[in-house]
């Protein structure tokens, strides 16, 4: 079994990403500038965004954070959309999710300028990523699919498990693993209501988990020598530690990475390298690469 080290590899690309930068600068361009919109104090966002602000600063990247109340009016923070869509010296910003119950977080995506939309949230990115157009792609898949060919891990032609669909991983993760130029894998999606996932996964050779259950994926559901991708972070209860929490994956790692021939662990797998391809999608933006 060989653990993937998503630290490691993301702070590899962070410096391959700083050394650009610095030729970008030095030949009299412009510094990419990624801007952040934090609504509300949840402990888990608040976190994503300090990693994203500090990885900025490790690329030699500007950065800005905006922060709102929890109550923000939806217009309002519509109006700081408009805002940076206009910004010329602002090359791509994201709005943290999830938002406030009474924001709708739909209408807020589509009011970010496509060309500006470095989480690859937007219908037209999403519409051109799934049919293999150049696109910005949301973070989390790139990431995964960097992952997986920074490994060397044949992915062309088996049999690929996606647990969950969401619109952030699921859905992407699984159109990513299709196409051609990326998985190019024969592709089954899962989620709570799929009467044969256990029969699914056990016949997978890569399982990609994104379900947000905690130790969902146990070792009677997987094949001897499988590829496990662990996406969960969900927070736990642990006394244990200083925060009061740990982050568990929807692996039960114990038991299922000695059946495996590469795993991800939770923390230090798939996270890293969900910032790492934001800054990646970031430097996209700055050189204007999919889009004038
Ligand atoms: N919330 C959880 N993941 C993400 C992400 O990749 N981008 C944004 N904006 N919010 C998130």
């Amino acid at each position: 079994m060989q653990l993937i080290d998503g630290k490691a590899t993301a702070a590899k690309i962070k410096e391959e990403i700083a050394e650009e930068v610095k030729q970008i600068v030095a030949a009299g361009g412009k510094q990419p500038h990624l801007a952040a919109i934090l609504v509300g104090h949840d402990g888990g966002s608040e976190t994503y965004v300090k990693n994203k602000v500090i990885a900025c600063e490790t690329c030699g990247f500007k950065s800005t954070l905006i922060r709102f109340e929890e109550d923000i009016p939806e217009v309002e923070l519509l109006a700081k959309v408009k805002e940076l869509n206009e910004d010329s010296d602002v090359d791509g910003f994201i709005v943290q999710l999830p938002l406030p119950k009474h924001i709708d977080e739909q209408k807020v995506i589509m009011a970010i300028d496509y060309r500006k939309d470095v989480d690859g949230f937007h219908p037209i990115n999403v519409g051109r990523m799934s049919i293999g157009l150049p696109c910005f792609i949301s973070a989390t898949p790139l990431g995964i699919i960097t992952l997986l060919r920074r490994y060397n891990i044949e992915t062309s032609g088996k049999k690929c498990v996606v647990l969950g669909r969401s619109n952030i991983v699921g859905k992407p993760m699984a159109q990513l693993m299709m196409q051609k130029q990326y998985g190019d894998a024969t592709v089954t999606v899962c989620h709570s209501h799929s009467k044969t996932l256990k029969e699914d996964c056990k016949e997978a050779d890569i399982i990609i988990a994104a379900i947000g259950r905690p130790d969902f994926v146990t070792a009677d559901m997987v094949k001897e020598g499988a590829v496990i991708v662990d996406v969960g972070t969900t927070r736990v209860p642990d006394a244990t530690k200083k925060k009061g929490f740990r982050l568990n994956g929807d692996v039960k790692f114990d038991e299922v990475s000695p059946k495996c021939s590469f795993i991800t662990p939770v923390p230090g797998g798939v996270g890293p390298m969900t910032i790492c391809s934001l800054m990646k999608n970031t430097l996209s933006a700055g050189k204007k690469e999919f889009y004038k």
